[in-house]
């Protein structure tokens, strides 16, 4: 398998497909719900995400798709060559702002992270990284990530956590929020990922994510030293939901041991 062409390959599709959103922005979205009415989907989401699908599927027919939309396969395991594809991460932003959402592209072989990309259209910055040749925005690699301790941290979380919520008791993130120097919530786990992985917040924690959320900003942040895994420490298996906690390496290990040991995540 050439990983090189694969790479090249994403990011020629990725930024195509960010000029097709540009150019979406004086037309009138058709806007559905979909688990309930704060869950929105536009036609140009579905739109992306089939632009992805026919680009695969003509130059590489033996690769499999994991699309948020529904329109890839539906797959039980890893197994092989897989793509994990976000068309827009952060649809609400797209809608409401036109900012602060992202393309996140990734490809999988048999479980494991091979490439990551994400593209932050509105500011033409594309990050990415190909496993073992560390990691760029746009043609600058990134530099690795340094350690920092939560009292000089900013964590990037979505406030509804330390609300009471029916998936967790809120009262256990209260003391992390209290400790960090601040928070931010973005509304879009993917640019969360890379903020995270440039050192522009420390940690993003969520209770609640898919496979195509965070596929490729593991494997960016990986690149850079950083730790991603679920709230309890362990490796995400990138076909199922779970909660998501990614930080440079020093802060996930005190975050863990010192916040979240006594959390059922
Ligand atoms: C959502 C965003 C959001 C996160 C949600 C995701 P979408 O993705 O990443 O920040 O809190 O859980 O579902 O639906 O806009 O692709
Ligand atoms: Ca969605
Ligand atoms: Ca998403
Ligand atoms: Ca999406």
């Amino acid at each position: 398998m050439n990983w090189e062409d694969i790479y090249a390959h994403a990011q020629e599709w990725v930024k195509e497909a960010g000029n097709r959103i540009r150019s979406s922005f004086d037309q009138t979205l058709n806007i559905q719900t979909k688990s309930n009415p704060n869950d929105l989907v536009t036609n140009i989401d579905k739109e992306i995400e089939q632009f992805f699908i026919k680009k695969v599927r003509g130059v590489y027919p033996n690769h499999k798709i994991l699309g948020e939309e529904g329109f890839g396969d539906d797959l039980k395991s890893l197994e092989g060559i897989v793509w994990l594809i976000d068309p827009i991460d952060g649809t609400m932003n797209f809608i409401h702002q036109q900012r602060n959402f992202a393309i996140s592209l990734a490809v999988y072989e048999n479980g494991i992270g091979k490439i990551g990309l994400i593209y932050d259209v509105v500011h033409d910055e594309l990050y990415h990284a190909i496993r073992g040749n560390g990691a760029y925005l746009n043609e600058k690699s990134i530099p690795v990530l340094k350690s920092t301790t939560v009292k000089e941290s900013i964590i990037a979380l979505n406030a509804t956590w330390v609300m009471e919520n029916h998936r967790i008791d809120h009262n256990l993130m209260i003391p992390l929020v209290k400790d960090a120097r601040g928070t931010r919530s973005y509304g879009t786990a993917a640019l969360e990922m890379v903020f995270v992985a440039t050192g522009r917040v420390d940690a993003y924690l969520s209770m609640r994510l898919s496979p195509w959320d965070f596929a490729a900003g593991a494997v960016i942040i990986e690149e850079l030293g950083g730790v991603v895994t679920n709230l309890r420490g362990e490796k995400l298996d990138f076909l199922s939901q779970d909660s998501l906690f990614a930080a440079n390496s020093g802060l996930h290990h005190s975050i863990l041991k010192e916040y979240l040991k006594d959390g059922k995540w």
